[in-house]
């Protein structure tokens, strides 16, 4: 599929599935490393995280548990709505435990500065955000992402996790907005 087309918007091919795969590889190779003595614990933030969060973890070659986080969506909106909260908590002491937050897209930098506020009650050992996606340019909070699959500009993007109204989250290829 070259381009989507949703009522007057179209969407083209922007990251090839091949792509994304290569980066992720290339991503739970370069966590591997830092990681290999510890059992980190993967935090999928739902509902967007969980394609990335399923091949991250399956190319990550060590003990690591997995969890799952979910906020507020943005509603139906293809705009940030600068609110966010949480709609399931993580159901596991984290306590001294190696936390990795898997985000799909960082844009304003609103929910992962809210789920860092978060974790930090829960006094884990050790807490770092990787994000597939990263808008450079939309980004308004002050946070430190440690590992990024593609920068990205500030375009609308659809699939692999990412929807449109809470549809195309199954598409392989993520399509940017034209
Ligand atoms: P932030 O809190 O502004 O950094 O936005 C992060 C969340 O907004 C992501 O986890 C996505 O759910 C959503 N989001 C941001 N940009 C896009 C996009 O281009 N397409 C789909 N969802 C997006």
């Amino acid at each position: 599929m070259d381009e989507i087309v949703i009522g007057n918007d179209r969407f083209e091919v922007f990251l090839e599935e091949k792509t994304i795969q290569k980066r992720i590889k290339e991503l739970a190779a370069e966590l591997h490393k830092e990681y290999r003595d510890r059992t980190p614990i993967f935090v999928g933030i739902l509902n967007g995280a969980f394609p990335f969060l399923s091949d991250l973890v399956k190319n990550y070659d060590g003990l690591c548990e997995i969890e799952f986080m979910k906020l507020s969506s943005y509603g139906d909106a293809k705009i940030s709505s600068g609110n966010v909260t949480i709609v399931k908590e993580l159901e596991i002491d984290v306590t001294g435990e190696h936390l990795i937050i898997v985000e799909d897209i960082v844009d304003t930098g609103l929910s992962v500065k809210y789920i860092e506020g978060l974790l930090e009650k829960h006094k884990p050992a050790s807490v770092c955000v990787v994000s597939l996606l990263l808008k450079p340019d939309s980004l308004k909070y002050n946070v430190k992402i440690d590992y990024i699959g593609f920068l990205i500009p500030s375009k609308f993007v659809i699939g692999y996790g990412l929807d449109y109204e809470q549809k195309y989250r199954n598409l392989r290829s993520i399509y940017a907005l034209k």
